[in-house]
């Protein structure tokens, strides 16, 4: 298996480094524009190798794409992150531009690879991305649902004094203040959630989640990495492992859930041909309205890009 991940920021090095650790290819491809930093955290992160006992063979490369060639999965961290203030929409302009290059430059190399996106504004730079490549939207998808989903797992298990590793939980729509957590889904080692913490406590819990990411955000001046690179680094291992493992994804519908021509966070099935189906829950009816109003932010951010690609043209 060979896996490339385009920028080596901090989220791009640390997806690097948690493939590597779990020994998911035999070779992880580093590239960014920026000489030499590629290079410089492939080999710092191969440099772990004899430390951590793994063999992943990990190779950074200055924008030579010629390098990525035959990749099973590509990951796409490329573009500017967040700085406090801003909204992960106000990245729109520059990010499309950079993950349309990088699209058209993986897809040259690797016809037939699945790729992952990452940048924000995710749900939207992930539809940047599939309408750039011309693959099936099964191959192309956004990784945000594990990332949010994570978070809010870890303030629960927080509050309620218990292993993160018991807490299941499911969350759905843009990856922006509109997402859907779901307490109806939510379980602890089976239990579900609100039989064990008070609806004020988890109203607070939902909330914090939301804005998870600009937390994170206020506190170091620009956005999260370790969060974000592990949450990837799953969605690899699925793919790569063929688990079958269901996960919040950002997909691309086709009438599931009444909403079409939208990428949107819904739980699916991740295998070895990326996404292998989206799983429909039935949601009531207040569900179904938090998660259309999310669908109809996504969708306008969708339209901004839309129009923005009209004038290029
Ligand atoms: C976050 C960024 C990666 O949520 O979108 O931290």
């Amino acid at each position: 298996m060979k896996v490339t991940v385009v920028g080596a920021g901090n989220v791009g090095a640390t997806c690097a480094n948690v493939i590597a650790h779990k020994e998911l290819a035999n070779e992880v491809i580093l590239l960014d524009i920026k000489e030499g930093i590629a290079e410089g955290k492939s080999l710092d992160i191969w440099q772990t190798a004899p430390i951590n006992l793994y063999d992943t063979r990990v190779k950074g490369s200055t924008n030579d794409y010629a390098a990525t060639a035959g990749s099973d999965v590509v990951v796409i961290t490329s573009g500017l992150p967040r700085k406090p203030g801003m909204s992960r929409d106000d990245l729109i302009a520059t990010n499309a531009g950079i993950v349309k290059s990088v699209t058209e430059n993986i897809v040259k190399y690797s016809p037939n690879t699945i790729i992952i996106v990452v940048s924000n504004p995710l749900d939207v730079m992930t539809y940047c991305s599939y309408m750039t490549s011309g693959l099936k939207s099964s191959k192309v998808f956004g990784m945000a649902g594990i990332l949010d989903t994570a978070r809010y797992r870890a303030f629960l298990a927080e509050a309620l004094n218990c292993s993160p590793k018991d807490i299941q939980a499911v969350l759905m729509g843009g990856h922006g203040d509109t997402m859907v957590p779901l307490p109806r889904y939510t379980t602890v080692a089976g239990i579900p959630v609100t039989e064990l913490i008070a609806s004020d406590k988890l109203d607070a819990i939902i909330q914090r989640a939301k804005v998870g990411g600009g937390e994170l955000v206020n506190l170091m001046g620009t956005s999260a990495w370790y969060a974000p690179g592990a949450a990837v680094a799953q969605m690899v291992e699925a793919i790569v492992r063929d688990q079958k493992r269901i996960f919040p994804v950002c997909a691309w519908l086709n009438g599931e859930y009444g909403m079409k021509d939208i990428y949107l966070g819904v739980p699916v099935k991740l295998g070895k041909n990326g996404i292998e189906q989206i799983i429909e829950l039935k949601l009531n009816d207040a569900e179904m309205d938090l998660l259309k109003k999310s669908g109809a932010a996504v969708k306008e951010v969708m339209d901004v890009l839309d129009k923005m690609q009209e004038t290029v043209k």
